[in-house]
């Protein structure tokens, strides 16, 4: 019989971070196929396992960004071993790990209570769209954004569209092995939006997708789509950026599921109007 006192959390080793991915596909949240190396460098000692008698049971992720943000994803506790108080182990061990941090979470919808419970506020909706690609021709404006763009570069036009400077994250996350960044090159050549899509266990996602207005967005829509991988394509959108929705609608679309981005200290102050999507749901 499984002993409560059993249970020990500690930080995942990268070897046994796959396994969290692995996890997250049994759920259906569909991750990129190359997903575990840029969520671990975000922050090495910030996943967690709960190992029962030395095996794995659950994970979750709490992902510090600098001293003022953090991100809480990758909450799964294996299904024969829900209901036995390992989740909320988990979850504390999260919550300590970025205490005095504002913390940020896109929870499913069935879990909602749970952490209102513990703080968290209801900010807005991301929905997940699946769109069908559109045979368009990539806009000029529309670069590769590794050649003619720094992270610096990349950094410097997100900082009020992410909570606090994500450097680590960025320096895998803009080199998809399978995938690409594009940017958009603005007037007098400075950024003027940037957009990633990678392959995922099915098709690719598209996130982020950041742009100045709604014709940047749809150029570097388009250019995603000309270089994804593979078909289908999925987006999370926040439903509080309208043309956003809009922009999608112009494509054969149709809506696969929401979560619900929630804070505990504060809604920080993005430009929602310029997030066509979400980086990602497990770490923001
Ligand atoms: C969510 C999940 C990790 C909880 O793990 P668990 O080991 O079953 O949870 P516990 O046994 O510790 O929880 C007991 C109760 O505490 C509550 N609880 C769980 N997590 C909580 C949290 N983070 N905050 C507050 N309350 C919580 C719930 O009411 C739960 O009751 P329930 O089983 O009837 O829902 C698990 O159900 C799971 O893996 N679900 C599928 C993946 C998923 O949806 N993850 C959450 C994504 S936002």
């Amino acid at each position: 019989m499984d002993k409560d006192n059993d249970l020990v959390i500690r930080p995942m080793k990268r070897h046994e971070f796959d396994l969290a991915l692995v996890w997250a596909a049994r759920e259906g949240w569909n991750p990129g196929l190359h997903d575990a190396d840029a969520f671990y460098n975000s922050d090495p000692t910030g996943h967690f396992v709960a190992l029962l008698s030395k095996v794995p049971v659950g994970c979750i992720s709490a992902v510090a960004y600098g001293d003022t943000f953090g991100f809480i994803g990758l909450y799964i506790v294996k299904p024969e071993h829900r209901g036995k108080g390992y989740g909320i182990k988990l979850w504390r061990q999260a919550l300590h790990r970025l205490e005095r941090r504002n913390v940020g979470l896109d929870g499913v919808l069935e879990r909602q209570q749970d952490y209102e419970r513990d703080g968290f506020v209801y900010a807005y909706r991301n929905i997940r769209y699946e769109l069908g690609i559109m045979k368009i021709a990539i806009p000029r404006s529309v670069v590769d954004l590794r050649k003619k763009y720094s992270i610096h570069d990349v950094a410097e036009y997100e900082k009020n569209l992410f909570p606090a400077p994500r450097i680590l994250f960025l320096q895998k996350w803009l080199n998809p092995p399978q995938g690409v960044a594009l940017g958009l090159e603005g007037n007098n050549g400075r950024l003027a939006g940037y957009g990633v899509i990678r392959k995922c266990i099915k098709g690719s996602k598209i996130g982020p997708l950041f742009a100045d207005n709604l014709n940047g967005a749809r150029e570097l829509l388009y250019g995603l789509m000309g270089h994804a991988p593979e078909p289908p394509i999925y987006i999370d959108i926040p439903e509080a950026n309208g043309l956003g929705i809009d922009l999608v609608k112009e494509s054969d679309v149709s809506k696969v599921s929401e979560t619900a981005r929630m804070y505990n200290v504060c809604h920080p102050n993005l430009d929602l109007s310029r997030i066509y999507g979400v980086s990602t749901l497990e770490l923001g």
